[in-house]
């Protein structure tokens, strides 16, 4: 596939109007603050940026947001809940930009959280080094080797069944990009390509169910999960992040 340069603008575009509502509401992860204010802050200012809330609707999932606490790993749909001291509160969001899909997750840890300020550090140092790794050439495998390893390496767990996944024209394209894999396997990536890195832990096992809503998704022994997404763009000396912060 080529990408062409209006692709390329257009998702550099997206990706800075996208990070820049994550960082406002991520600054209204507050001690005493309700997860659906912060569901509200992000159709408001996708509203006012013009663009369209990736989420809602998506499959029929009935939020702008997902926002995870604690054991909640991924999907959580937004409920009435009073955030407290020691949460680890993870925000997933998207938007569709001039018909271009971007997506990234930031977590906040909320007052003092040792184990969950451990897994904050690691899920941001390896997706940092994914994205220094993005470069043509690269093969989906090598990126799953990676991560597994120093999720591992750590003393955390992989959620498996969860991972990555390419994006622009829809919000999941191919390949997905697993946490796990074998070097010098899978697709090759070339410059251009835009997918989201999906750095997803557990502090346990890295087993998951669902709830009874369908979506929410938590570990089976209540271990913490944390996760950290970007959509980046496979480059020649590095790979960039669209959704920088
Ligand atoms: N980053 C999430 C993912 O790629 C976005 C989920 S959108 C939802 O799975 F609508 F499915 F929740
Ligand atoms: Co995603």
């Amino acid at each position: 596939m080529k990408y062409d340069e209006h692709r390329i603008k257009m998702m550099g575009e997206g990706g800075k109007i996208c990070a820049s509502i994550m960082e406002q509401m991520t600054n209204e992860i507050k001690v005493g603050v309700n997860s659906l204010e912060i569901e509200e802050i992000s159709k408001k200012l996708c509203k006012e940026a013009s663009v369209v809330p990736a989420f809602l609707g998506y499959n029929n999932y009935p939020s702008a947001t997902c926002i995870m606490v604690n054991d909640e790993i991924e999907h959580a749909i937004p409920k009435s809940y009073v955030f407290k001291d020691g949460d680890a509160v993870t925000v997933d969001f998207g938007i569709i930009y001039e018909g271009y899909y971007l997506d990234m997750t930031r977590s906040v840890i909320l007052g003092s959280n040792p184990v969950a300020e451990k897994m904050h550090d690691l899920v941001s140092r390896i997706l940092d080094n994914v994205t220094a790794m993005a470069v043509t050439g690269l093969k989906v495998g090598d990126i799953g080797f990676y991560v597994e390893n120093e999720v591992n390496r750590a003393g955390f767990a992989v959620v498996r069944e969860l991972g990555g996944h390419s994006i622009g024209e829809k919000l999941h394209m191919d390949p997905v990009i697993p946490n796990f894999g074998k070097k010098n396997k899978g697709p090759r990536l070339e410059f251009g390509h835009t997918m989201a890195i999906e750095i997803i832990i557990a502090e346990k096992s890295g087993r998951m169910m669902t709830d009874p809503n369908g979506w929410t998704l938590r570990t089976i022994d209540g271990g913490i999960s944390v996760m950290k997404e970007n959509t980046i763009m496979v480059g020649n000396e590095r790979g960039e992040v669209l959704t920088k912060i």
